[in-house]
């Protein structure tokens, strides 16, 4: 298969400034609070990296790693932890930060997992939604877009490893090779 960028569904300089709200949103939000940063990896440390950056208040980051896709772009359903947190989240702010909310599955197994850790609080972050496609009821707490059913990379997402570097978001299209 090989894929290509059909079309680009959110330019550089849109995502900057979405990012630059997003910061100023939970810097207002967790003043006073022992703020927390969860990357999930891959996929959010391109976002993460420039949102915290906009977030003007103390904070620790630690990250995580699940696989819940295989090399397709289907969901299997079944979530694993692959690289669990360095830290105790115990009594402190925790924000997870997502590239993208699809099925809901990996966030809604996250969120039940780090509850039980019994952290101050906890929230969600995504750059993404894909409402279309939830299969069990989750809204984040913050969002950057909602987006149509379509296959996005860019900005931290890929497509079988590839195009995470790409700067804007775009659409991707995959075909057989000759
Ligand atoms: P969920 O469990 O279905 O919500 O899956 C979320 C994960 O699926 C994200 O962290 C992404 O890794 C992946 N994913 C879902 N949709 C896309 C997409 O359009 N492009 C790239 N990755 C996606
Ligand atoms: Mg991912």
């Amino acid at each position: 298969m090989v894929a290509e960028i059909s079309r680009v569904l959110i330019k550089e300089e849109e995502i900057r400034q979405k990012v630059k709200e997003l910061g100023k949103r939970i810097t207002y939000d967790y003043q006073n609070k022992d703020l927390f940063v969860i990357g999930i990896l891959k996929g959010s440390v391109v976002f993460l990296a420039d949102l915290i950056r906009e977030i003007s208040l103390p904070l620790e980051i630690d990250f995580m790693a699940v696989s819940s896709y295989g090399a397709t772009t289907h969901t299997s359903g079944v979530v694993r932890i692959m690289k669990d947190l360095d830290t105790d989240i115990n009594n402190k702010d925790v924000l997870i930060i997502e590239d993208i909310i699809d099925t809901g599955l990996t966030l809604s197994y996250l969120k039940e997992n780090l509850l039980s850790r019994e952290p101050a609080s906890l929230k969600v972050c995504t750059m993404l939604d894909k409402p279309d496609r939830r299969k069990v009821q989750l809204i984040p707490d913050y969002n950057g877009y909602e987006i149509p059913d379509e296959f996005v990379v860019g900005y931290g997402l890929d497509y079988n490893q590839n195009f995470r570097n790409l700067p804007y978001i775009g659409v991707v299209n995959t075909r057989a090779s000759a």
